[in-house]
């Protein structure tokens, strides 16, 4: 456990120490791959701890782009899963022309595009379906990536015949041009494409997109710096500009600023956010709708509109002149036309249905409304009810010049409320049952609530797995590319190989004299043709036996010393002539020549080289 706790603890020392001595912060990248890749470059290094790795770099600074270069994967590919391709040229591309003038810019961002092929499938898919001239003068594909090494073969844009696999011929031959089993992107639509440096966690975005590719890069970060990079995509992108995501990329947390426009195939769009400018403007509507600021520039229509107003209302000027009285007040308080202009006190309306002139009072001391809401007024058999309000009218200055009196009748209301207390009663009890079955309910739906978060939290962590899954895949594949080289230069080793033993074996069966090559036992290591005509012994019966236990017509015997002589070194080379029978059992007189077999690396003889010659006739 605190063996674990400590790793844990070196290995978030050694990313500090990346940041500080290299400016790269891995520090938001999800630990089980990034321990993953760098116990990897650990172990090609033949190091064990993090701390020990860390004074590695030290040491070694060339390490650092190899360790890099083994975090970074850099997997990718043509059209890159075709299905979100056939989509992207079908229905999004047209969707984000349909949005542009014919000389407006179109701006792409590929973010974390490794070596460049999903920014020139990018450049293909749109020169497929703009016309070539608005291609030359509008489009622009901004490609970014943080590796260097990546953007380096990204801007050469020339590929081998692997690497294009996956564009269809028809593309090729349109957008390629091939020399020496390479592909190179044309010039026309490269001059399009502009690579550059820029880290997802600490660098500012790209703006005014229209099109955002960040594909199988995001799953690289852990939650929280996902959230920051995706904060600075929806800046990045225009109002109505898009995200296409990696295969196994979602945005379950971030469905309130981008919404999927086809969530199988990993495309969003932006959901704008109000602009402080829109949030002024609704704010100032509001005010005009609620406040009555926006006051009609027409007095005339106000008039009218109060004259005609259901509610009867009558305004009180600071004397206590009756100054208005609209058509309803006064057919309902039989006020005649010459009544406006006498004072409030002469008229019945002062003291009925309410007395009036100490509310009034009320009102200019207080400054504020008063309300009279149950005021009854009979008129012979009938009984009306009225809400009265009365309203102070202030000028500029705040200063009172009135009082406006509304009498809104709510008979009706009341009669309402009275049949609406009677039935309330029968309310209440049902209101209990249901109470009841609504605790029950509640229940239920807390039970489903937290059903449906553990589900969430699932698919969340299903999520992550798939990531996570989709993180080794690419490991693996680029284990597999690296296979791939070591393999081709094993075999390129192989064919080198096999050209230089059958260029020895050559030599073996050209040389006129019998040949044989003995190792520091002197076990036979090489017996050529000529020795097997003379001797009547095969190769595959002598290699390996012991030079002295051969049951040939050579006396063996007697180059003994010689050879342990020029085994020790002690002297260069022999020549010595011995009687000898041949296979046909005739007697020959042999010549040996040897020497000690040396390399020019080491001064210590490896074996013997022997000629044996049949010297029967110079003799
Ligand atoms: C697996 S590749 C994806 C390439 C391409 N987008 C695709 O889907 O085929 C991931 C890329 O993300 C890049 N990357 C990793 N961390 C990054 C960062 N902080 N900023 C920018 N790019 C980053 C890596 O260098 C690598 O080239």
């Amino acid at each position: 456990m605190t063996h674990t706790r400590d790793r844990a603890d070196e290995l978030e020392a050694l990313l500090d120490y990346l940041k500080r001595a290299r400016g790269f912060d891995f520090t938001g990248y999800k630990r089980a791959s990034l321990t993953r890749r760098i116990d990897k470059r650990m172990l090609g290094v033949d190091v064990e701890g993090y701390a020990d790795y860390v004074r590695y770099l030290e040491a070694n600074p060339g390490e650092f782009a190899q360790l890099f270069d083994t975090v970074l994967i850099n997997v990718t590919g043509f059209f890159r899963d075709e299905g979100p391709w056939a989509f992207l040229r079908e229905e999004l591309i047209p969707r984000i022309l349909a949005t542009k003038g014919p000389r407006e810019p179109v701006r792409i961002w590929s973010a974390g595009c490794a070596t460049g092929e999903e920014a020139y499938s990018l450049a293909m898919a749109f020169a497929e379906v703009m016309p070539a001239d608005r291609v030359r003068d509008c489009l622009k594909i901004y490609a970014t990536d943080v590796d260097e090494g990546a953007l380096a073969t990204a801007r050469q844009g020339t590929y081998p015949e692997r690497a294009v696999s996956g564009v269809p011929p028809d593309l090729l031959a349109r957008y390629f041009d091939a020399a020496d089993g390479h592909y190179s992107f044309r010039k026309e639509l490269r001059r399009l494409v502009i690579f550059g440096r820029n880290d997802l966690v600490q660098d500012a975005p790209i703006s005014r997109i229209d099109l955002l590719v960040c594909r199988n890069t995001l799953m690289y970060f852990d939650a929280e710096t996902q959230s920051r990079i995706l904060a600075r995509f929806h800046f990045a992108l225009n109002d109505d500009g898009y995200l296409f995501l990696g295969r196994a990329e979602t945005l379950l947390s971030h469905m309130t600023t981008f919404a999927p426009v086809d969530l199988k195939r990993r495309i969003f769009a932006k959901v704008p956010r109000p602009t402080f400018r829109d949030r002024l403007l609704a704010a100032s509507r509001h005010a005009v709708d609620g406040d009555g600021a926006g006051m009609s520039p027409h007095p005339r229509l106000r008039d009218a509109a109060l004259e005609a107003s259901p509610v009867a209302q009558v305004i009180v000027d600071r004397a206590g002149t009756l100054a208005v009285a609209n058509e309803r007040a006064r057919s309902l308080f039989h006020l005649a036309h010459d009544d406006v202009g006498r004072p409030l006190q002469d008229l019945e309306l002062s003291y009925r249905p309410a007395e009036l002139r100490s509310r009034i009072e009320q009102v200019y001391q207080e400054r504020r409304a008063v309300t009279l809401p149950d005021v009854e007024w009979r008129t012979g058999p009938a009984i009306r009810w009225f809400a009265v309000q009365l309203v102070p009218l202030l000028d500029d200055e705040l200063e009172p010049l009135g009082v406006s009196i509304a009498f809104d009748d709510v008979t009706a209301l009341r009669e309402v409320r009275l049949q609406l207390d009677h039935s309330h009663q029968e309310l209440e009890s049902a209101y209990e049952e249901l109470q009841s079955t609504n605790e029950e309910l509640e229940t239920t739906n807390e039970e489903l609530h937290s059903t449906v978060e553990e589900l969430e939290t699932t698919n969340e962590e299903l999520q992550s797995t798939n990531e996570e899954l989709e993180t080794m895949n690419e490991e693996l594949q680029a284990t597999n590319e690296e296979l791939h080289t070591m393999n081709d230069e094993l075999r390129r080793r192989g064919d080198e190989l096999n050209e230089v033993n059958a260029f020895l074996e050559s030599i073996f069966t050209s040389v006129r004299a019998g040949l044989v090559v003995l190792d520091r036992n002197l076990d036979v290591l090489v017996w050529n043709g000529r020795s097997e005509d003379l001797w009547g012994v095969r190769h595959a019966e002598v290699e390996g036996t012991s030079f002295f236990a051969l049951d040939i017509g050579l006396p063996v015997e007697q180059l003994k010393a010689p050879l342990r002589a020029a085994l020790a070194g002690d002297g260069d080379a022999f020549e010595v002539s011995l009687p000898a029978t041949n296979r046909r059992g005739r007697a020959i007189t042999c010549r040996v020549s040897g020497a000690p077999l040396v390399s020019s690396a080491d001064a210590t003889p490896r074996g013997v080289i022997l000629f044996v010659d049949d010297a029967t006739d110079d003799a």
